[in-house]
């Protein structure tokens, strides 16, 4: 006591206590009087004891208050993270936004997430906020190594107030990043029987430290972005299916015609490429590819004495072969999840002056995917062999597509195409999707 009183510079002369029981009996506070010019009387304690339920229910009342908002934030900070599951697809950026919510509702300076390569036996961070989060996503962690890496072998949430006094904390990342890491809650994402990655917080802003009701907050959090995880890596394996039994229904009406064999394999790979290097997106990339895997697909209606005739069509025969375009949309219209490809079927001969079928779409007004597989199209059809002719050179196809910019094709993504050949890595694929047409 009399350290206390040094401590604030007081000096106690008398002292009353009081303790304040709740209604069950257990002490809630101790309330002190201090220096009572006469003295404290028995008196006085009989006094105040008639205000102590009063005093107690007060008490009560406020850490009621603080406990509800505790679980309002928490509350709160669910509903954001369930209502950003609904919003979007793309994994990465729902992490980031689970995260984001987890650093501000904890008040920390930056969250992370690590998922788990078991192939090369590493977590690698997918998504990192907070002022270094760019420098950070850059950084692999070694297996086991790190608080992260325990917490993935172990699948325990941890708490470290300060990092330098545990062992297991790896100094490597914050070298390289920069980052001075204090204290840590890492928290397993696991699903049903499975480890997938770890969410850390770290550093919590202020005076406080990290309390039990972050961590439980923390927990719930990474348990939403574990879902997400889940149904990402669900609906990837759902559209793997989907696209594998596309390739694998075209391969097998293509196999009867060995001029057209490998014609649509062929077409993708070139209509993705040039989607790179346009720097689409991953959605507008599936789509495309969608589409360019059933551009022709409208031909399955078409008599194979039209299509293979080595010799000139007739008018009407053309005018067959020119339906397949529209059929072919027709076809997939019938598929729900098809809805959004059925542009770049139907559209796939129009050209860019106008003078293509079946709507003679002009410019911009063809749909992007359209004008991508129109260029791999043509360069396809030019570089392979025919009934009636020798497939030419690449670089007499090429020369034809320039030729043709603003005309038949769209200028720009011609100019992509041609781009690809002159990058080493990329020029090898190219080589390689107009090897296989040979070899086929
Ligand atoms: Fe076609």
């Amino acid at each position: 006591m009399r350290r206390i009183a040094e401590e604030i510079d007081y000096e106690t002369k008398n002292i009353m206590a009081i303790p304040l029981k709740s209604r069950d009996k257990n002490i809630v506070a101790i309330l002190e009087f201090l220096n009572k010019e006469d003295g404290f009387q028995e008196e006085n304690i009989h006094y105040l004891s008639i205000f102590n339920p009063i005093i107690v229910s007060t008490i009560e009342n406020i850490s009621m208050h603080y406990q509800r908002e505790k679980e309002i934030k928490k509350l709160s900070a669910m509903v954001e993270v369930s209502q950003k599951l609904g919003s979007t697809l793309n994994l990465n950026t729902l992490l980031k936004l689970i995260m984001g919510i987890g650093k501000d509702v904890l008040n920390a300076e930056a969250s992370s997430i690590f998922q788990i390569d078991e192939e090369k036996k590493e977590l690698y961070f997918v998504t990192a906020t907070g002022k270094k989060g760019k420098k950070v996503k850059t950084i692999k962690l070694p297996w086991g190594k790190g608080i992260a890496g325990w917490v993935a072998q172990k699948g325990k949430t941890v708490y470290v107030e300060d990092v330098e006094k545990d062992k297991r904390f790896y100094q490597k990342v914050d070298e390289k990043s920069q980052f001075k890491t204090k204290s840590i809650i890492a928290v397993p994402i696991k699903t049903k029987n499975k480890i997938l990655g770890v969410a850390e917080v770290l550093n919590k802003k202020g005076e406080e430290s990290f309390s039990n009701e972050d961590i439980e907050i923390f927990e719930a959090i990474a348990k939403q972005a574990g879902l997400a995880m889940e149904n990402a890596g669900l609906y990837q394996d759902l559209d793997e299916l989907f696209r594998g039994t596309i390739r694998a229904i075209v391969k097998a009406i293509e196999a009867k015609d060995k001029y057209t064999r490998g014609h649509t394999e062929r077409v993708t790979e070139y209509s993705l490429l040039i989607g790179d290097e346009m720097g689409l997106s991953d959605e507008e990339k599936r789509k495309l590819e969608i589409s360019a895997l059933l551009h022709d697909v409208g031909k399955i209606g078409i008599p194979d004495a039209i299509l293979g005739k080595p010799g000139k069509l007739t008018d009407k025969e053309y005018d067959v072969i020119k339906s397949h375009p529209k059929r072919g949309a027709e076809i997939m219209s019938s598929i729900k999840q098809m809805s959004d490809v059925l542009d770049g079927i139907k559209y796939h001969h129009e050209r860019y002056d106008g003078k293509g079928y079946p709507e003679k779409l002009k410019d911009g007004k063809i749909p992007l995917t359209a004008r991508i597989i129109g260029v791999a199209d043509a360069f396809d059809a030019m570089t392979t062999d025919r009934p009636y002719r020798k497939g030419l050179p690449t670089e007499e196809a090429k020369r034809r597509l320039i030729e043709n910019k603003w005309a038949q094709f769209d200028g720009e993504i011609v100019d992509k195409f041609i781009k690809l050949f002159s990058d080493k890595e990329k020029l090898k694929s190219l080589q390689n999707i107009i090897k296989s047409a040979k070899d086929k």
